[in-house]
């Protein structure tokens, strides 16, 4: 079972969406259960036979064995500290890219003194696998069933069989790929990707995304 923590945000309902096109049954987490089910509602609604759930984060987190988080980076902390009992012994997917804007300069990415927003999830949480994934993806290409997603989800862990098993899921959305990204210690370089196809996506009013070639 698959929780989406934030999961009411464009990037978590776009990967629920997604995920669940892909045949899984995923639960939207929020912060109010309300807002999780009222989301998981408005998803299911926007393609045939869809299977999707909402509750409050910390159910979503005790009821799935993979669980992404998909807020914003100012949330991790607090909310793995809260959690961190539900998620011990269960793959923790962060999608998190800490970035900020500024007017006239665009976005660019924050300082993580961890590495990585996924390097500290895992030391906040040392007894789940933490894998870092889906940074990269648009949500509006994301949440958008008719779009076509284009392009490569690197995966990175220090948890062999957790990364498999992540990278097998992005196989199974339509034309992505899941690529083997190495080691969580390698989570920054991703994370740091974002906010320059944020900046590139303005320049050029598209949805940029990434590619790695030869493999
Ligand atoms: N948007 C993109 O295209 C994109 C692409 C790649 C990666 N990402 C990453 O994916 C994550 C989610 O992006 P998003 O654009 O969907 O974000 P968002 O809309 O700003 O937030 C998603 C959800 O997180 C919850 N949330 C907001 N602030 C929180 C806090 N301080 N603590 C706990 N929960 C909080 C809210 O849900 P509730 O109020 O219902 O709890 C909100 O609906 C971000 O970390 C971002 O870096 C985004």
């Amino acid at each position: 079972m698959l929780a989406i923590l934030g999961g009411t945000g464009p990037e978590g309902k776009g990967l629920a969406l997604r995920l669940a096109m892909a045949g899984e049954t995923p639960i939207i987490g929020s912060r109010d259960a309300a807002r999780g089910t009222a989301a998981a509602e408005e998803l299911a609604q926007s393609a045939p036979g869809l299977v999707i759930g909402g509750m409050d984060n910390s159910s979503a987190a005790a009821a799935a064995d993979v669980v992404f988080l998909a807020f914003p980076y100012e949330g991790q902390r607090p909310v793995l500290e809260d959690l961190g009992a539900a998620l011990k012994g269960k793959i923790v997917v962060c999608v998190i890219a800490p970035m900020k804007f500024e007017r006239g300069k665009g976005a660019s990415a924050v300082e993580v003194e961890a590495g990585s927003a996924a390097q500290e999830a895992q030391d906040i949480l040392p007894d789940s696998q933490v894998v870092a994934a889906f940074q990269n993806a648009s949500a509006e290409e994301l949440l958008d069933p008719n779009v076509t997603m284009e392009g490569d989800v690197v995966v990175c862990s220090d948890h062999a069989e957790a990364k498999k098993l992540v990278m097998g899921l992005a196989d199974k959305i339509k034309d992505l790929r899941g690529v083997d990204g190495g080691s969580l210690a390698n989570a920054k370089y991703v994370e740091q990707i974002t906010p320059l196809l944020v900046n590139i996506n303005r320049i050029y009013k598209i949805h940029a995304g990434i590619k790695i070639m030869g493999i």
